[in-house]
């Protein structure tokens, strides 16, 4: 018999929590409860020898918030059109979005003997680590973002590249279930701080970067047959490395989103077949 969600866990370094408890059995409303408890406590679960449908993952992540039933990426695999096999740099999944999921869920449904990794950095974390005069700096600040799809290797700079579509936000988000603040910045996606000059902007935001992306505070998930890895989409940022040569790697996703992320993305995302168009046209300035 299964022993209740929870009692079985074991803390991951730096952050996140491994919960042994077989899923497909079903959960008791109070698992539920516990799971949720859990995810927004450690934002990064991972219950290993996993076997769910998708419908069966759709069930777990409800006991954390709405699911998004609508997201067109269903599966993650190598010859994914948009994805593909390229490098993502670190990003929250559709952070361009008024409203980016709340919750992101992988399960390794068949994955090579030779593992990938997942990379996650916390940005509730980077913000209590942030110098006081940084965080006062960053107060009231709103920043342009852009909308990748979080594949740049490099960082956005300043000025877009014309016709690319962005969106302001706020700088520091503050997390609608937890209340904990976020440096809500990547590299990829984030292009300058509103109301700052070229030099000041790009100092502010190499400062959030350093502390956001300090190696000594990143996790790696080696993947293996059965994994399930449920995390905050708002609090960390996730990135992969290249799967070039890999040609087994499917992972079942599922997004816990209270706004339905496709009615969301703006008609003139820029695909990965323009990141090179991007690449010359920023060579050429
Ligand atoms: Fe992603």
């Amino acid at each position: 018999m299964n022993h209740p969600l929870g009692s079985d866990i074991r803390p991951i370094e730096p952050f996140g929590l491994e919960v042994r408890f077989d899923l497909s059995r079903g959960l008791s409303p109070q698992d539920g409860a516990t799971l949720k408890d859990l995810f927004y406590k450690h934002k990064l679960l991972l219950f290993r020898g996993q076997t769910l449908t998708r419908d069966e993952q759709f069930g777990v992540l409800e006991h954390i918030g709405p699911v998004d039933r609508a997201s067109p990426l269903d599966y993650v695999m190598p010859d994914d059109p948009v994805l593909g096999t390229r490098h993502l740099a670190f990003h929250s999944d559709m952070h361009f979005a008024p409203f980016p999921a709340e919750g992101v869920s992988l399960l390794a449904l068949d994955v090579e003997e030779q593992p990938t990794y997942t990379a996650f950095v916390d940005a509730a974390d980077a913000w209590r680590r942030l110098p006081a005069d940084v965080k006062q700096r960053l107060e009231g600040k709103r920043s342009v973002r852009a909308a990748t799809p979080g594949v740049y290797e490099d960082e956005l700079p300043y000025d877009l590249p014309e016709g690319m579509h962005s969106m302001e936000r706020e700088v520091v988000m503050v997390h609608p279930e937890t209340g904990e603040p976020i440096v809500y910045v990547a590299r990829c996606s984030t292009s300058r701080i509103v109301g700052l000059g070229r030099e000041e902007s790009s100092e502010l935001l190499h400062r959030l970067y350093d502390t956001i992306y300090d190696e000594a505070h990143m996790l790696k998930h080696w993947w293996r047959d059965g994994d399930l890895l449920i995390w905050d989409n708002l609090a960390l940022q996730h990135a992969r490395p290249s799967i070039e040569g890999i040609t087994r790697r499917k992972l079942q996703r599922v997004t816990i989103a209270t706004h339905e992320q496709s009615s969301q993305i703006p008609k003139s995302y820029v695909s990965p077949v323009d990141v090179d168009n991007w690449q010359v046209k920023e060579g050429a300035k």
